[in-house]
């Protein structure tokens, strides 16, 4: 099995996520390649200590990235860092010739993201992608399926969302993502938003319009020093899109990302509803695919079901449940798969559709700004 030599920079809650899924890459059962994490980059050493103590392979732990970047071994390199070095350090990487897995929203703002991928059309021969795991969820995998079959008919309309409420507990103490200068003006749109548009995007329903709401709820929260300080990012965003069919009609699209939606821990959601069928996954119900098929004039739902059956075969039984890093470990295997020339029947966010989300975004502030609808600039 090739082994991909990698550098990962940013060390944190994704970085370690990597770690973990390179670390048991023998529960696929694929020929596909492996990733080997040879070098690690943090600011924080005790970041850099949980690798080093975790993972022999590490070769250089360092908290200046071109010390990656100038080592001829690392071919690819994972960039899970907070969104105000995102353009930066995507651009170094691009420029040093290793392959790019980034984090979204990829660039803080649009100027950012356009940075990024004019840095890689000087470098085509690189594959980019942009992290989005719920996709490859098995029971999400299902719904996938049914709309590439065209099993729902005509879309009447679809609901995706990604949200939480962690926020709910005002004691919460603000951090570098709910700080505008370190998250962006996008607020909880920049979080969470490609995780929303993945599948949408790739269905080709690219939104032609947007009409944001977005909301401030908690100006204020504790500093974790005693006093308070502002949040100025959005909390909560509702997106109502136009979306222009490939067979000449229209549907709307909403797109809601939260904060502060009760009750919801890490709540990723689709729902798509169509003439002849609907379909819903929820990460609150990860293993269950719910559809309904129209017969005549009454519906009912269904629900099966579907258990770990993959995209990238493991070792786990069919039977057993699916969970949020076996979702992690998928998504790695098919950035694996891609970056040694394989085709994959799903792959992760591309670069192209991180500058659609931007444009998407960018529009979605215009919006609350104007309170218009605003055109998607595409
Ligand atoms: N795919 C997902 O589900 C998902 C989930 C959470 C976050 N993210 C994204 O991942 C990225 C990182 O988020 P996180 O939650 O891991 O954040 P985090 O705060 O847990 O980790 C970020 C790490 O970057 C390090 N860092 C900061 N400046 C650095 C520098 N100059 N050089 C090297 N390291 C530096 C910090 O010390 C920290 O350890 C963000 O873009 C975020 O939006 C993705």
């Amino acid at each position: 099995m090739r082994k991909v030599k990698f550098g990962v920079i940013g060390l944190g809650l994704m970085g370690r996520e990597f770690g973990s899924a390179a670390a048991r890459w023998c529960h696929l059962l694929t020929n596909g390649p492996a990733p080997e994490i040879v070098g690690v980059c943090d600011t924080n050493k005790a970041a850099r200590d949980w690798f080093t103590d975790n993972f022999a392979s590490v070769k250089i732990a360092t908290s200046d990235y071109q010390e990656l970047l100038s080592s001829k071994e690392i071919e690819a390199v994972y960039c899970a860092v907070p969104h105000h070095l995102h353009q930066q350090l995507c651009v170094d990487i691009l420029k040093a010739g290793k392959h790019l897995m980034g984090e979204k929203p990829f660039g803080i703002d649009q100027k950012a993201n356009t940075a990024i991928l004019k840095s890689l059309a000087e470098h085509p021969e690189l594959v980019v992608r942009c992290s989005s795991e719920f996709p490859f969820f098995p029971a999400c995998q299902r719904l996938i399926s049914w709309i590439r079959e065209g099993r729902f008919g005509r879309i009447i309309e679809v609901h995706g969302g990604f949200n939480h409420s962690s926020d709910m507990d005002l004691s919460k103490p603000l951090n570098w993502k709910r700080m505008i200068e370190y998250n962006g003006e996008y607020g909880c749109l920049g979080d969470l938003g490609i995780h929303t548009q993945h599948i949408p995007f790739r269905m080709g329903w690219i939104p032609k319009s947007v009409y944001a709401v977005l909301s401030d709820i908690v100006p204020e929260r504790p500093d974790g020093k005693g006093g308070t300080a502002p949040c100025l990012t959005w909390d909560n965003a509702s997106l109502i899109c136009q979306v222009d069919h490939a067979e000449g009609y229209t549907f709307p699209m909403t797109l809601e990302t939260k904060r502060l939606d009760p009750g919801s821990t890490n709540r990723w959601f689709l729902e798509v509803y169509g003439l002849d069928a609907s379909a819903k996954f929820t990460t609150d119900d990860p293993n269950a695919f719910t559809y309904l098929e129209t017969k005549g004039t009454e519906q009912a739902w269904a629900r099966v079901v579907v258990g770990h059956k993959p995209m990238f075969p493991s070792i786990t039984g069919g039977i057993f449940e699916f969970g949020f890093s076996d979702g992690i470990l998928q998504m790695w295997a098919s950035f694996l798969h891609e970056l040694d020339g394989r085709e994959v029947s799903f792959s992760c966010f591309t670069p192209e559709e991180t500058r659609l989300s931007h444009a998407l975004q960018t529009a979605a502030l215009a919006s609350q700004r104007k309170k218009s609808v605003e055109p998607i600039r595409i």
